[in-house]
């Protein structure tokens, strides 16, 4: 035992919340972790006194019987503000109200680790006031906002700290899209319609409720955003530069997601055409996020990649980067799953580590 303690605050127990939860607790390690907040949207258990949470069974059985409705972020800053030991608020929701907090926390000099997108993807001035940080301030890891659990965001910043230069980022970042285009445009070539297979990665659960928030490209250019700012590039926000939307005009605005799969079809033809052309040239069509360092452009949406790219064998949901820099003239490939609760979980509790180790 090290000796080193750290207070963790979660907020969040949704499919990643939980993951993160059971393997924090289940986790051995020198330095000692101690739960003292969770929380969900209305409720929460927090420890007074500052000694780790009594958990009986389980987090959830304790979560589930609390009667403690949630701190609003200020009463939960002033809290964490008092606490004896280093404290890590780990943000395992989607919420822009949190992660607009990020920068009261951090000058609060507790830290972050979070899967959530939003504060990186935003305002440019968000993302200069987490990274210009004071030596007072908490430190802010966010390496499952791209590709959940593969190394990504942490080799990039090591490649660039030690002073190599980014020349070129490529990839499938979308494990909805990725799947999606591997089932609708394979290196064998085939028949099948672009609306049906949104409709069977729906039907598996892969896309979100309304697979419309997987097509419109904006999840992607969140991540390319990442990139980009990581690499030198800065983007202003995700709309600020091309990305291309594969919902058809006419179905934008049709109110549910039940009549825009049934209406996708009505739209196939566009789609099935650029495939075989693509097929004409033995290609195939992958749906890409770009970032271009020597014309600093970043970009969204489909390509063609020769059927003997790393790009076209990708199999299933899996994530692809292709990170070209001046060291690295063959391009760093980093591939594997790029969603799901276990690996994202652990991609969050991997910079809880870090961010220990660090403090
Ligand atoms: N799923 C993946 O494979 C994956 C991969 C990479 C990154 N991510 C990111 O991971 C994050 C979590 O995703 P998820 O799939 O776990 O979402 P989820 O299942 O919808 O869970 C979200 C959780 O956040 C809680 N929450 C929302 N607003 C809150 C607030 N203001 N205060 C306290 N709790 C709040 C919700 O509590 P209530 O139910 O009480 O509202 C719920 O427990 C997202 O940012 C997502 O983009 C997910």
């Amino acid at each position: 035992m090290s000796g080193k303690v750290v207070n963790v605050a979660a907020i969040g127990c949704g499919v990643i919340g939980s993951a993160f939860l059971d393997q924090l607790v289940a986790m051995k390690s020198p330095i000692t972790y101690n739960l003292i907040l969770i929380a969900e949207s209305t409720k929460s258990l927090i420890s007074d006194d500052y000694e780790p949470l009594d958990l009986q069974d389980s987090w959830r059985s304790a979560l589930q019987a609390s009667q403690q409705p949630s701190l609003s972020l200020k009463d939960m800053l002033q809290y964490l503000k008092k606490s004896p030991h280093p404290v890590i608020v780990v943000d395992n929701t989607s919420s822009v109200h949190i992660s607009n907090f990020y920068p009261e926390f951090i000058r609060g000099g507790i830290s972050i680790a979070t899967p959530n997108k939003k504060a990186f993807s935003s305002d440019l001035n968000l993302w200069d006031e987490l990274f210009a940080a004071k030596p007072t301030d908490g430190l802010v890891y966010h390496e499952a906002t791209v590709g959940a659990g593969l190394p990504i965001i942490g080799t990039l910043r090591d490649l660039i700290q030690t002073g190599d230069e980014v020349e070129k980022i490529e990839g499938i970042f979308s494990g909805t899209l990725s799947y999606i285009f591997n089932e609708f445009s394979g290196i064998e070539a085939n028949s099948v319609k672009f609306s049906d297979v949104v409709k069977k990665a729906k039907a598996l659960g892969y896309t979100e409720p309304d697979p419309r928030d997987d097509l419109n490209g904006l999840d992607v250019a969140r991540k390319v955003t990442i990139l980009a700012r990581i690499s030198g590039l800065r983007v202003e926000s995700p709309t600020s530069y091309p990305v291309q939307s594969l919902i058809p005009k006419a179905l934008e605005s049709v109110s549910s997601a039940e009549e825009f799969l049934n209406r996708l079809s009505e739209y196939d033809d566009d789609l099935t055409k650029l495939k075989q052309e693509a097929a004409a040239e033995n290609k195939v069509l992958r749906f890409i996020g770009k970032v271009d360092l020597s014309t600093k452009e970043a970009s969204v949406g489909i390509q063609k990649y020769d059927a003997s790219h790393p790009f076209a064998a990708l199999k299933g949901s899996d994530n692809v980067i292709s990170i070209k820099t001046k060291r690295y003239v063959n391009p760093m490939v980093i591939q594997g799953a790029g969603a799901g609760d276990a690996v994202t979980a652990a991609g969050v509790l991997a910079d809880v580590i870090k961010i220990a180790q660090r403090v």
